[in-house]
């Protein structure tokens, strides 16, 4: 059975390419990202303490939290920062939805 898409009234083009945008959907909050062209979707809160993650610092398609710099990502959801080695906590990556662009040219949210 496939899940209804949530359609998040934005486009592409209102996103800004250096901050990513937090929204609130059926699934919790997440947060957009748009870089080089495409957009991605990742929870807007860190798996960790629930730090916003959204509000760190974005390099290329890497963000870091600032709580307690833990770094994911947001092309996969991926957890990659050292301290996963360390802690043996690799699978605590973030959950994501997949994007799409709908007929009124609107981003379609989809839980991954
Ligand atoms: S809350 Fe994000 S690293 Fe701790």
């Amino acid at each position: 059975m496939s899940e209804q898409a949530f359609d998040t009234g934005l486009s592409a083009e209102q996103l800004d390419p250096e901050r990513p945008r937090p929204i609130e959907t059926p699934w919790g909050m997440m947060a957009l990202y748009r870089i080089d062209g495409r957009v991605h979707c990742v929870q807007a809160f860190c798996p960790h303490l629930e730090g916003p993650l959204f509000e760190g610092s974005l390099a290329g398609n890497v963000i870091t939290c600032p709580w307690h710099a833990w770094r994911y990502d947001v092309t996969t959801g991926e957890r990659v920062d050292l301290f996963r080695a360390r802690f043996g906590d690799a699978a605590r990556g973030l959950a994501r939805c997949e994007v799409s662009v709908g007929p009124r040219g609107t981003l379609l949210l989809r839980r991954a």
